[in-house]
C-alpha cells in the first residue's frame, strides 16, 4: 500500500488570505461564546491595532500595512469579557468616507485608480494610525512611525484628533510606533517611564528621543544625527542607552514623486554594507554616543536588550538575512513564504571597549512579534513569548505561540495549525507573581474554519494548552501591535 505523505505545509494559502478581508463593521458586545473561564484577577483593557480595511472604497490596496487602523479594546472585569472595535477617524479616513473613492496614496504602494497622471507627484500619504495602540500620561493613544499620535477615548474608541503630547511635538515630528516603557527609569527616580523615538530620514536621519514620566510630561529630549537613510521601526532601551540598529537601506524617491511605486517601496536593502548599531546615552549630555558596526541583515522588531556588565550588552533581535519587498505587480495575496528571508531569533553581544560583536542563533524557528515580562524590559530575563510558524525551521504564516526559556534553552510551542493563524502576544504579569512567567499570555488568532477570530489566553507558566477561549461574533484581520491596561486599583 502506498504511504501518505504527510503534508509538508502546515496551512493553504487560501485559508490564510481570508484573514486580509476588510472588516467594515464596528461593533460592541459581550463576549458570550466561551470555552474555560476568564481568571477573576484579569482586570484591565486589551487593545489591539491594526489594518481593518484592505482596500479603499473598493480600490485593493497593495500591501496591508496601508490599511486604516482599526482598535480592538477587550476590556476584562470580574470573569467577564467586553469587546469594542473602532477605526480611527483621521481626518483622510474620514475625507475618503466622504468622497466615497480613495483620495491618497500608501507608503507601501498602495497607489490611486487612475495609473500614472493620478499618482504623478502626488507625494501626500495617509496618517492611516495603524500600527500600535498605548496608554500613556492619562491618554489612549494610536501609533503610526510616520506622523504624531491619534487620541483616543479609553471608555468608547471614538476619535478625539491628532495629538502633539502636550505641544512636544512640533509639526513634522514624529513619533515611533514602539515606544519602550522602563518599569524602573534612573530618570525618573526608578519609577516607570515611556521612551520612544522619531526619526526624520534624508541623506542623513536625525534620531530624536523622547522620555516621558507616568503623567505624560517630558522627562528629556535629544537628538543624534547619522549619516546615510534610515529605515528603524523599533528599538531598546538599557539603563543607560537607547538603542538603534540602522540597517543598510537606501532611499530613491523618484519612482515615488512620479508615481510608480509607493514611497516604501523605494527604500533599498544593500547587502554589501554594514549594519551599524547606535547606543545613544539616556543621561545627559547624551555626547558619548557609541557607534558599532556588524554584518548586513534587517531587524523590524527586538526582544529586549540588558548590560551584562558596564563594557558588555546583550540584545535579542528578530533578524532577516535581508528586507523582503512585496513585487508590484504581484498581490501579497499570492506571497511565496518559503521564497521569503525567514526571520529568526539571534542574540547579540556588543564589547563597547573593542567595538565588537558577535552573533549567535537563539532558535532556529521562524518567529515575529516578540512579548516580555514588562517587569524585564532593559533587564537580563529568561522567558519569550512569541507569535511562531508550526514548521520548525521553514517560513510560514504564523501558527502558534512559542515560549523560550533562554536559560535552559527549552521551547514549547502550541500550534493553531492548520486552520488557525496567530498575531502578536500580549504578557501581563500577574498580581504577586511566583516566577517571571507567571502572568497571562492574550493573543488573538483568525480561525479560518469558521472566518471568526478568537482571543485566547494561557497561563505564562505552561503553554501547553489554553486556559480560555473567547470566540468572536466575525473576524479581525490581521493586526500588528498591541498593550494591556490594567484598570486602576479599586
Ligand atoms: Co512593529
Amino acid at each position: 500500500m502506498q504511504q501518505l505523505e504527510k503534508p509538508s505545509q502546515s496551512y493553504s494559502l487560501s485559508d490564510w488570505r481570508q484573514g486580509y478581508e476588510s472588516q467594515f463593521q464596528e461593533l460592541e458586545y459581550l463576549i458570550e461564546e466561551i470555552e474555560g473561564e476568564i481568571p477573576l484577577e484579569l482586570s484591565g483593557t486589551l487593545y489591539r491595532n491594526g489594518p481593518g480595511l484592505l482596500e479603499v472604497h473598493g480600490t485593493p490596496l497593495q500591501h496591508p500595512f496601508d490599511g486604516d487602523g482599526m482598535i480592538c479594546a477587550f476590556t476584562f472585569k470580574n470573569g467577564r469579557c467586553f469587546f469594542r472595535n473602532r477605526f480611527v477617524k483621521t481626518k483622510e479616513y474620514l475625507e475618503e468616507q466622504k468622497a466615497g473613492k480613495m483620495l491618497y496614496r500608501g507608503v507601501f504602494g498602495s497607489q490611486k485608480p487612475g495609473g500614472l497622471l493620478a499618482n504623478l507627484f502626488d507625494i501626500r500619504v495617509k496618517n492611516i494610525a495603524n500600527t500600535n495602540i498605548i496608554y500613556w500620561g492619562n491618554k489612549l493613544l494610536a501609533l503610526w512611525e510616520a506622523a504624531h499620535p491619534y487620541r483616543l477615548n479609553p471608555e468608547n474608541l471614538e476619535t478625539m484628533g491628532l495629538d502633539n503630547l502636550d505641544g512636544i511635538l512640533q509639526k513634522g515630528d514624529v513619533f515611533s510606533a514602539h515606544p519602550r516603557i522602563d518599569p524602573y527609569s534612573p530618570l525618573n527616580h526608578d519609577k516607570p517611564s515611556l521612551v520612544n523615538f522619531g526619526i526624520k530620514p534624508g541623506l542623513s536621519s536625525t534620531i530624536t528621543v523622547y522620555e516621558f514620566d507616568e503623567l505624560g510630561k517630558i522627562i528629556d529630549r535629544y537628538s543624534h544625527t547619522t549619516p546615510g537613510f534610515s529605515f528603524i521601526h523599533d528599538f531598546l532601551i538599557t539603563s543607560n542607552y537607547c538603542i538603534f540598529f540602522q540597517n543598510p537601506t537606501t532611499y530613491n524617491p523618484f519612482p515615488f514623486i512620479f508615481g510608480f511605486k509607493g514611497a516604501g517601496e523605494c527604500v533599498n536593502f544593500d547587502s554589501n554594507q554594514p549594519t551599524k548599531i547606535i547606543l545613544i546615552p539616556r543621561h545627559a549630555p547624551h555626547e558619548k554616543v557609541i557607534t558599532i558596526e556588524t554584518k548586513a541583515g534587517f531587524i523590524f522588531h527586538h526582544a529586549n536588550a540588558f548590560e551584562v556588565n558596564s563594557n558588555e550588552i546583550a540584545i535579542d533581535s528578530i533578524c532577516y538575512a535581508q528586507l523582503s519587498q512585496i513585487d508590484p505587480d504581484n498581490s501579497y495575496k499570492e506571497v511565496d513564504f518559503e521564497k521569503l528571508a525567514p526571520g529568526k531569533l539571534w542574540r547579540f553581544k556588543l564589547d563597547l571597549i573593542n567595538k565588537k560583536v558577535s552573533q549567535e542563533l537563539i532558535n532556529n524557528r521562524c518567529v515575529e512579534f516578540p512579548s516580555i515580562n514588562p517587569k524585564n524590559v532593559g533587564r537580563n530575563y529568561r522567558y519569550i513569548f512569541i507569535g511562531a510558524v508550526d514548521h520548525p525551521t521553514k517560513n510560514a504564516p504564523l501558527q502558534g505561540l512559542l515560549k523560550l526559556d533562554l536559560t535552559t534553552q527549552k521551547e514549547e510551542l502550541y500550534s493553531f495549525a492548520p486552520k488557525g493563524f496567530a498575531g502578536e502576544p500580549v504578557f501581563i504579569p500577574k498580581k504577586n507573581p511566583e516566577s517571571e512567567d507567571d502572568g497571562w499570555i492574550l493573543v488573538l488568532i483568525y480561525d479560518s474554519s469558521s472566518h471568526h477570530s478568537k482571543l485566547v489566553i494561557f497561563e505564562g507558566k505552561d503553554i501547553s494548552n489554553p486556559i480560555t477561549t473567547l470566540h468572536l461574533k466575525q473576524h479581525i484581520p490581521y493586526g500588528l501591535h498591541g498593550s494591556w491596561k490594567a484598570n486602576d486599583e479599586e
